[in-house]
């Protein structure tokens, strides 16, 4: 029997991060040490990262954007080339290609999960494409075998996909990709405050983002620099905070899982309320639950929902406005192709409450919400 309960007293955060006694006692202890800079909790996050996802390198780096820029600019991507990325992503994928001087490409994706359509990928390559920058987005693994079947540089944006895995290789590891680039950000799966990570097994790619993260220090008592460095390391706080949240990582990923299976019994029962779709091959990381309405058949769009579901006290999020119709990208690139995947995704989209600090009666409190919401749009 459906339960209608009230509507909730106080605001469900969307993405509060799961911070225990542990992860406070790690932070505190680091303060006790007088290190509190990058020093041997940021190689120790280095290690236990690469063990986890079975790269041979992990770089620890300021944010998952840092990472993202890096990656690229040791890849040698720079003024003159292009670099193909989805538009159905945060703002920093399209930055950063930006930042290094490049062009971004954008195409369109797949109506099913919204990550980048290979096919679109393969026709946007001209002679100037050096690079491909997919995003797992949500957690779902795009389809990295038809790109890296491309023949070009694959730099991964992994920042929703800790824990995923494509076709029983752990994202991070899988073999052909230059790299895959991790966020420690606060509402991420391993939450930091912030952090990045870039994973790989090319030796080359790895020292030069060493190189690049820092001015370059020199053995002996003099110093010098080979490239102009960043100041894109990540200090000892935050990389004590991730270590623990990287010992919870299968804990929390279990407590996200329940959530999102709540979702889904609720979500069949919701004519125009479509969860993005998952690949049965892969495991999916559940960084993010994100819905489709179909107003015609939810009877309102949306935004429409988004107040609805606000009012009622449930915190709601937007995962993506299409990057290229952002206005930096509209009035730096006018000649933007439309992309009508990914354009009408822009309007339908809608993220709902997820994370391990949710208990599975906030979570309830989010579906009866949007039972309630449902009913009064259709009713
Ligand atoms: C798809 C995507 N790419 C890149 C980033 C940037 O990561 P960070 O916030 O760690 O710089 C984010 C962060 O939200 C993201 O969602």
């Amino acid at each position: 029997m459906q339960r209608t309960r009230i509507r909730r007293e106080t605001l469900l955060g969307f993405q509060p991060p799961a911070i225990g006694e542990e992860e406070v006692e790690a932070v505190v202890q680091t303060l006790r040490t007088g290190w509190i800079a990058t020093g041997p909790r940021a190689a120790e996050l280095e290690e236990r990262f690469s063990e986890y996802v079975g790269a041979r390198h992990a770089v620890s780096l300021a944010s998952g954007t840092a990472a993202l820029h890096l990656a690229l600019l040791g890849a040698g991507i720079g003024e003159g080339d292009e670099v193909i990325t989805t538009p159905i992503t945060w703002p920093a994928t399209g930055n950063v290609i930006v930042h290094t001087g490049a062009r971004p490409v954008f195409v369109d994706v797949r109506a099913a999960d919204l990550n980048i359509d290979p096919k679109a990928v393969a026709a946007g390559i001209t002679p100037r494409t050096k690079a491909i920058m997919p995003v797992h987005l949500a957690g779902q693994p795009c389809d990295l075998d038809a790109l890296l079947e491309l023949g070009i540089p694959v730099i991964e944006d992994a920042t929703h996909a800790a824990e995923s895995v494509y076709r029983g290789k752990k994202i991070g590891s899988v073999p052909g990709s230059l790299g895959a680039c991790f966020s420690l950000n606060a509402t991420k799966n391993v939450a930091a405050a912030e952090g990045g990570l870039l994973a790989t097994d090319d030796d080359d790619l790895a020292a030069e983002v060493r190189e690049l993260r820092l001015m370059r220090r020199r053995e002996g008592s003099h110093y010098d620099i080979r490239v102009a460095g960043f100041k894109a390391n990540l200090p000892d706080l935050l990389a004590a905070l991730a270590l623990v949240q990287l010992e919870k990582i299968d804990g929390h990923a279990e407590t996200r899982r329940r959530h999102v299976e709540a979702y889904d019994a609720a979500l069949s029962d919701l004519p125009g309320l479509t969860p993005l779709s998952r690949d049965p091959r892969d495991v999916h990381a559940f960084h993010i639950y994100v819905i489709r309405i179909d107003p015609k058949l939810a009877g309102a769009d949306r935004d429409a929902y988004r107040e609805a579901l606000l009012a009622e006290n449930i915190a709601t999020s937007i995962h993506f406005l299409p990057l290229h119709r952002l206005t930096y990208y509209r009035e730096r690139f006018p000649d933007q192709p439309r992309l009508p995947v990914a354009e009408r995704a822009g309007d339908e989209v809608l993220s709902l409450p997820l994370s391990p600090a949710h208990s599975d009666a906030d979570i309830e409190d989010a579906t009866d919400a949007l039972r309630r919401v449902h009913a009064d749009f259709t009713g």
